[in-house]
């Protein structure tokens, strides 16, 4: 696992974005992993403007969320289908048609998680996985105790992360969906290269589990520490409990 630590959130998102960018030129056709929350907005904003302003092209490139809530509409304002369409995808060359997000919406969720994961198969699986990380050391939404082989499916949440995510409910937890559907951690281990991402003190508990404790259940992005490839961007206040040395980026 490769940690570097950057010494703000604009540091950490400049580093990710130079990180996808390198993914990208290297391969046109990349299948990116994306993840939603406040941590990768920063990511999202330099990628737009490495867009429009160096002409970095997205318009062969397949992208795969994490999570969706169960029972929000496409269009609900806190959708992940909208946070997508709002942070990312409206303001570059993607086609709309290489865009897949769990639907939350549908009859069938059991076989709709087994089509996302087919459709992760069909596409030659996830080259670069975009992750962030619960208070509670949650990846996508595999809240602590999930099988670490786990795939695409329903989850409960967490009430650490209902509790978080009600600052995108009007402050209000009752409003926040109870269940999502998550790729797995067994999916999300399987992308050839992961980018975990995580700013400010309230992670630092996760992220010093997650990369100086043991790999467990209980902190699910413990995972990543078997993953060949895997790199850790924080910025210094979430490295702010590790103990070891690792790689810094003055960018
Ligand atoms: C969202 C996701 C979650 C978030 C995590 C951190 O797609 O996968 O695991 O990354 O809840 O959220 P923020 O970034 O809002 O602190």
């Amino acid at each position: 696992m490769r940690v570097i630590i950057v010494k703000n959130y604009d540091s950490m998102s400049k580093l990710a974005a130079k990180f996808v960018k390198e993914e990208l030129l290297k391969k046109p056709d990349l299948v990116l992993g994306l993840a939603t929350g406040s941590t990768p907005l920063g990511l999202y904003k330099e990628l737009i403007r490495m867009h429009k302003e160096e002409g970095l092209d997205f318009s062969k490139v397949t992208t795969f969320n994490l999570d969706e809530y169960i029972g929000l509409p496409k269009d609900h304002p806190e959708s992940y289908h909208t946070f997508m369409w709002e942070n990312l995808f409206k303001h570059i060359n993607i086609n709309p048609s290489n865009i897949y997000i769990p639907d939350g919406t549908v009859e069938d969720i059991k076989a709709h998680c087994i089509w996302y994961e087919e459709k992760i198969a069909e596409k030659g699986g996830i080259d670069l996985q975009i992750l962030g990380i619960g208070r509670d050391g949650h990846i996508g939404f595999n809240e602590p105790g999930s099988s670490l082989a786990s795939r695409t499916r329903i989850k409960t949440l967490a009430r650490e992360t209902r509790e978080d995510n009600a600052r995108f409910f009007g402050g209000d937890i009752n409003k926040v969906p109870k269940y999502a559907i998550t790729m797995g951690i067994g999916t999300i281990i399987e992308s050839r290269k992961l980018i975990l991402l995580a700013s400010g003190v309230n992670k630092r508990d996760a992220i010093k589990k997650t990369v100086e404790g043991p790999i467990t259940a209980m902190v699910p992005a413990s995972m990543i520490q078997i993953h060949p490839r895997a790199i850790v961007i924080i910025d210094q206040e979430a490295a702010s409990l590790l103990e070891r040395e690792y790689e810094t980026w003055e960018g």
